[in-house]
């Protein structure tokens, strides 16, 4: 039983089969609106949001094509049921050729309306070709994206992943450093030796120095046995320094001392080993303005910066998005076991125009999460609130009057689902001032 509440208007001259219709649509639970009339239903259609309009062909005064021409060329999204005898003109049975249309010939069963009723639904949520054909751009090791920015960094990844040059890669939380730090492990030539990965704002201060470069048996008190630390056991590979603006100064001088030595010392031990490790770090703390604050060793930044990785923040290259989105609709969905899913344009529309200020990880997250409150399609519906709701980045605080007015006047559309009326109603304005101030 359909759960979601599409909004569904029924066109038909014919009160009986009106009635009917609706009854039925009522009890596979979507809401309905109706009109007897072309003009009736243009009304209907500029006034609330509809997901799919059912029309009959033959009416009087104007006919039931007419309205599926306003229809294209005014919410080309809207998807079209046609419920009528045999089509007998000419371009509609091209139409229903084309598959542009559906067509339910009188008459039919409740069964057989439900079945079109989803068939077209669904194929309104069929992602366009356009974006069906961004699956094609870029993958580079997990790296998806067609952005310039994203282009760039796999450039400096080529460049830079077989020399040992030490990696700074800075970026908003959740832009992609440690999966950039991956790419370059596990691109290069030691991608078979081991990759480590290593939290130096997690480990505490004391302990610190023992987990990096082990320590000797009896060292200190509770050092039972000697044991190994992360830079011995990425010996030959990489050791990825995850958040290494958090790293305690006293740390921060015992790394400083492993790069330039290239070689560590155990706690206890009294000749240091040789170490052949690539260091990668990563950041989401303006690293130079630690240093300017005395909280982050400026001989250190420099050792670590030979190669330089920023992570441009998602709102700044919306172009990634729809590869994005199509990546992690395909892994959660094989995930979990709904390979066949759709996504509504709609949906596509909202995702594109939201601000993320959590980046990738916040986009993935609501991918994952809508997948799984989802049956065969996400629908506005699954959408998170917030996303539905946000105001775009570009917003400027220096604008005109008009711009301002624009812009509020779309804010409150969103919020009432694109009803014009309502909108009108909220702002005190009558519906046509309220379309001419958005033209
Ligand atoms: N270009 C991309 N293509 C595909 N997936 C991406 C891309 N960038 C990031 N992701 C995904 O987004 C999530 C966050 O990425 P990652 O953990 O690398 O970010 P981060 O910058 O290290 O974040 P934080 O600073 O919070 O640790 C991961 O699941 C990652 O796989
Ligand atoms: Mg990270």
């Amino acid at each position: 039983m359909n759960s979601k509440k599409e909004n569904i208007l029924v066109v038909d001259d014919n009160n009986e089969m009106l009635d009917l219709i609706q009854r039925q649509l009522k009890t596979f639970n979507y809401r309905t609106f109706k009109a007897s009339s072309v003009n009736e239903a243009i009304e209907v259609l500029k006034t609330a949001h509809i997901d799919l309009l059912i029309t009959d062909l033959d009416m009087p005064e104007i006919n039931g094509l007419e309205l599926l021409k306003y229809t294209d060329e005014h919410y080309p999204a809207i998807p079209k049921l046609v419920i009528s005898g045999i089509p007998s003109v000419p371009n509609v049975v091209s139409a229903i050729k084309s598959g542009a249309l559906d067509y339910l010939t009188k008459p039919f069963t409740s069964d057989e309306l439900y079945k079109s009723i989803r068939s077209s639904l669904v194929k309104n949520y069929v992602i366009s070709n356009d974006f069906q054909n961004s699956k094609n751009d870029i993958l580079y090791n997990n790296i998806v994206g067609k952005s310039v920015h994203t282009k760039n960094i796999i450039k400096i990844i080529e460049r830079i992943k077989d020399t040992k040059a030490t990696v700074l890669i800075e970026g908003e939380s959740g832009t992609g450093k440690e999966l950039i730090a991956r790419a370059i492990h596990f691109t290069s030539n030691i991608a078979s030796q081991p990759f480590i990965v290593v939290n130096c704002g997690g480990i505490p201060e004391t302990l610190a120095e023992s987990e990096l470069f082990g320590h000797t048996k009896g060292s200190f008190t509770g050092a039972t046995e000697t044991k190994t630390g992360l830079f011995q056991a990425a010996s030959g590979g990489t050791i990825f320094l995850d958040e290494i603006g958090n790293a305690p100064l006293l740390l921060q001088t015992k790394l400083l001392r492993v790069i330039q030595e290239k070689e560590i010392l155990r706690i206890g031990a009294t000749k240091p080993e040789k170490i052949d490790v690539r260091i990668i770090s990563a950041t989401n703390s303006n690293l130079e303005n630690m240093v300017a604050k005395d909280l982050f060793r400026e001989d250190l930044y420099y050792r670590l910066n030979v190669a330089n990785i920023k992570t441009t923040p998602l709102r700044e290259r919306k172009e990634d998005l729809p590869v994005l989105i199509n990546t992690f609709i395909d892994k959660y969905a094989n995930e979990y076991g709904k390979p066949e899913i759709k996504i509504s344009e709609k949906v596509i529309e909202v995702l594109l125009r939201y601000n993320w200020p959590g980046n990738i990880r916040e986009l993935e997250n609501i991918i994952q999460r809508m997948i799984i409150m989802s049956d065969d399609l996400i629908n506005l519906n699954q959408v998170p609130e917030k996303l539905k709701y946000d105001i775009p980045a570009s917003s400027k605080i220096l604008k005109s009057l008009k711009e301002y007015e624009k812009e509020q006047i779309l804010k409150v559309l969103a919020s009432v689902n694109h009803n014009k009326t309502k909108a009108a109603q909220i702002l005190q304005i009558d519906r046509k001032t309220l379309n001419q101030k958005i033209l």
